[in-house]
């Protein structure tokens, strides 16, 4: 049984995984095929290529591992690590804590800074830290880019500025799993060590490739790093890269072609105006919100994200609930909230592959489950506030001009 099934299509609004364009799932359509076969490494070597342009890199080195979000974190602190290192990470919501949660695990030894969930990283603390550590003993700093749970932007540039202002060799290790592609990213400028992100989310494939991507001082570490590893062992793979056959192990065939199809439709659309959509999608969402009188989760505009937004709803009325509703009766995916904000917001994901239209089809289902769980909306208000802001800054489809 489809437990999905219904008329029309599902309208997927949860910050990943995110909806899948036709010729994606097209181009994942074919048998297996022989790894070893001159065809694989061909399409891998370029796909290597062209994945550090979208991480805005000439120097790093990407690895395409098959896993998800959580493994490519794995991958990037045990490559570069030795149990008991010290290193600073902030918690600002769900995901930093699930980071942290690992970083701990594998028995390093976490300064761990704490915001209230809907703020960003306090960089404050992060300066007074590196003031105080003429001695070098940070190793690295952990940070993640767009805090999914909560809908807030970290400012990684004000980051790479403090590490330079206080000239500290830690390294920078970036989770870009909800902004990558979607949010501009400069890994290169910004001094990023080590940067990941999962195929599910702006990238808009299946779950299953785990992006991580070294700087070269990162894959100097990684030769002294002492963590354990094995299935995430960058050296397996650089030894392939010498040799031209690419895979340690056996890669998804049908995801690297889906990843060939995704990457060719990004660099058709053009980063840029990548960047600038999912700006009108967080904006236009943004008033929406503004204008049924709720209240975003993020509590400045610094920290505004333009992948998804978290919603904060009155005490009266259970987040939890707006998303059942959403599901069971208008055929519209909305995202929980998680942990602390668990039933306090419910989450709207704007990311990958999806448009202005798209988006003014969830906010119309959004105002008319809030009326349905009692809280006093005007139907169309959002709407209407979206579509205004919408019909004056639509540009013409790149590829259609
Ligand atoms: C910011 C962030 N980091 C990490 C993860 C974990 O990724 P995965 O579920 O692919 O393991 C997620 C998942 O949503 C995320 O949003």
């Amino acid at each position: 049984m489809d437990y999905v099934n219904g008329p029309g299509r599902n309208h997927l609004f949860v910050p990943g995984p995110v909806n899948i364009p036709d010729q994606v799932i097209r181009a994942m359509s074919r048998n297996n095929e022989d790894y070893r076969s001159p065809a694989i490494p061909a399409l891998t070597k370029e796909l290597l290529e062209d994945v550090k342009k979208i991480f805005k890199t000439t120097t790093g080195t990407p690895f395409l591992f098959p896993t998800t979000g959580t493994g490519a974190w794995e991958s990037a602190l045990t490559n570069t690590l030795s149990p008991g290192d010290r290193i600073v990470s902030f918690v600002i919501g769900q995901f930093s804590l699930l980071w942290i949660d690992q970083q701990q695990r594998l028995k390093y030894n976490v300064d761990v800074v704490e915001s209230e969930w809907g703020r960003g990283a306090d960089l404050d603390v992060l300066e007074s830290k590196l003031a105080s550590d003429s001695a070098h003993t940070i190793k690295a700093i952990c940070i993640v880019h767009n805090e999914t749970a909560t809908g807030v932007t970290n400012n990684l540039a004000k980051v790479r500025q403090l590490l330079d202002a206080y000239s500290h060799p830690a390294l920078l290790l970036v989770d870009g799993v909800s902004s990558i592609c979607a949010l501009d990213f400069r890994m290169d400028e910004w001094g990023v060590d080590v940067a990941i992100t999962g195929s599910q989310k702006a990238l808009s494939l299946p779950t299953g490739i785990g992006f991580v991507v070294a700087s070269p001082k990162a894959i100097e570490a990684s030769k002294t790093a002492k963590s354990l590893r094995v299935f995430f062992d960058w050296s397996d793979y650089l030894k392939f890269y010498k040799l031209g056959t690419y895979w340690p192990y056996t890669p998804s065939i049908q995801l690297l072609y889906g990843l060939r199809a995704a990457l060719d439709l990004i660099f058709e659309e053009g980063l840029e105006n990548i960047f600038a959509r999912h700006n009108r999608l967080g904006t236009a969402t943004r008033l929406a919100v503004e204008a049924w009188g709720l209240k975003n989760c993020t509590q400045k505009e610094e920290w505004f994200s333009d992948t998804v937004t978290a919603v904060l709803v009155p005490p009266n009325i259970d987040g939890a609930e707006i998303v059942r509703r959403a599901w069971k009766r208008y055929n519209l995916s909305l995202g929980l909230g998680l942990n602390k904000v668990a039933g306090k917001v419910f989450r709207i994901g704007h990311l990958g592959n999806m448009n202005e239209l798209q988006l003014l089809g969830c906010l119309a289902g959004v105002e008319m489950i809030l009326k349905d769980v009692g809280y006093p909306v005007k139907l169309g208000s959002g709407v209407a506030a979206a579509s205004a802001y919408l019909q004056n800054n639509i540009p013409l489809i790149p590829s259609r001009i």
